[in-house]
């Protein structure tokens, strides 16, 4: 689909904010993923795709995220599987940008020792993931471990029957990016409702369209949520937002994937960016919360009044924290709360809460005195 940028074009803020939560991923998932590969199978690889790789830099010379994913991915060289890396672009101009700017790391690819990068494709990344993904069908092979990546402009160009194909592997992950401010803009254009509709599978969205106009743009991200559940087979969905200045979304980054380790270390990658993010509460659905404000202080209140009175698994709380909180660190916060009596453990003192996740803990009823 055309768009009206030039074929180089200015890099903006929210792009950085979403490089650095790219890089950070992938410097926690490549040696975890090339180990695991290590572990299952003597010819087993692992993928990154950047479907909508773009020319690989920007007007002020910032490299674009195929630069930046591989120079990353050199770091952890030597790894001990190898690791393919795509890369798609659809508009001519851009991908012989893209190519020369891939030349110029030839030398230090070639130097490291399974990093596998693969001449760039010029097409519609929707023809050739599905191409590659009949492949694999056809020879009944699972594709993955693997991160795609669809950093499309505006919200059309990355169907979820894409991401439903690619989901069906179950060890693939995706990190969808969607213009928010564009999809709310355009949301009761009916020229638009095919590439909607196309974009979440189906047409709940629609829905949408009878919500207050300040409500449309929460009520949009349930929806795509939802669809990258439903429709888009993802066990596990986070999603934040970046704001403007006014707290309104500007984008939303998804991401999809069937391992609660995977959501963990993508959730850590997004904390250690600090920019105006936030994230969807549960506890307000109609609330945006800004990650600064979710400190452990926060996360022990709303631990606290969640599962007052309750008995439950370390992995139940462990779960609750990775799924509707933006934070991890539930280990950290559960062995102060046992050191101070606050939780009582059943049975003998948990010595780890990061391991023992099917132990079971006691949290006292709100209001009593500890
Ligand atoms: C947001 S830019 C990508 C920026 C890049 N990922 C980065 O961070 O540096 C989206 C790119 O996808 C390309 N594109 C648009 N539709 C596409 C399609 N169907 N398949 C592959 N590339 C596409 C555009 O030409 C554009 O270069």
């Amino acid at each position: 689909m055309a768009d009206n940028q030039p074929t180089v074009w200015q890099c903006e803020p929210h792009t950085l904010a979403k490089h650095k939560i790219l890089t950070n991923y992938l410097e926690a998932w490549v040696p975890i993923m090339s180990r695991h590969a290590q572990k299952i199978g003597s010819n087993r690889s692992i993928a990154f795709v950047d479907a909508f790789a773009g020319p690989g830099i920007y007007l002020d010379d910032t490299p674009g995220s195929p630069i930046k994913s591989i120079r990353t991915i050199l770091e952890h060289a030597p790894l001990p599987k190898p690791i393919h890396l795509y890369f798609i672009e659809e508009d001519e101009k851009r991908y012989n940008v893209l190519k020369a700017q891939l030349d110029l790391l030839k030398s230090d690819i070639k130097n490291s020792k399974n990093i596998d990068v693969h001449d760039p494709e010029c097409g519609d990344c929707n023809l050739i993931l599905n191409a590659w993904l009949d492949e694999f069908d056809e020879k009944r092979k699972s594709f993955g471990p693997a991160l795609v990546f669809l950093d499309q402009f505006g919200y059309g160009a990355a169907p979820m029957s894409l991401i439903e194909r690619i989901m069906r592997h179950g060890q693939c992950e995706v990190l969808t990016f969607i213009e928010a401010r564009r999809l709310n803009w355009t949301l009761g254009d009916e020229a638009k409702r095919r590439t909607i509709t196309r974009a979440f599978g189906d047409e709940r969205w629609r829905d949408v369209i009878g919500e207050d106009v300040g409500k449309r743009s929460t009520a949009l991200r349930h929806e795509y949520r939802r669809a990258l559940q439903n429709n888009g087979r993802a066990k596990y969905v986070w999603d934040f937002a970046m704001l403007d200045e006014y707290q309104k979304p500007i984008c939303w980054l998804f991401f999809g994937t069937n391992s609660d380790r995977g959501l963990e270390e993508m959730k850590k990658a997004m904390l250690k960016v600090d920019e105006r993010f936030a994230f969807a509460d549960s506890d307000d659905p109609d609330q945006l919360t800004m990650f600064n404000d979710c400190g452990s202080d926060w996360l022990r209140a709303r631990l606290e009044s969640h599962f007052a009175g309750q008995v439950v698994t370390v992995g139940e709380v462990r779960m609750y924290v990775l799924m509707q909180t933006p934070l991890v660190n539930y280990a950290e916060l559960l062995t102060t709360l046992q050191s101070e009596n606050v939780i009582i453990p059943i049975g003998k003192r948990i010595r780890s809460f990061l391991r023992e996740l099917d132990r079971k803990i006691r949290f006292p009823d709100v209001g009593l005195p500890y």
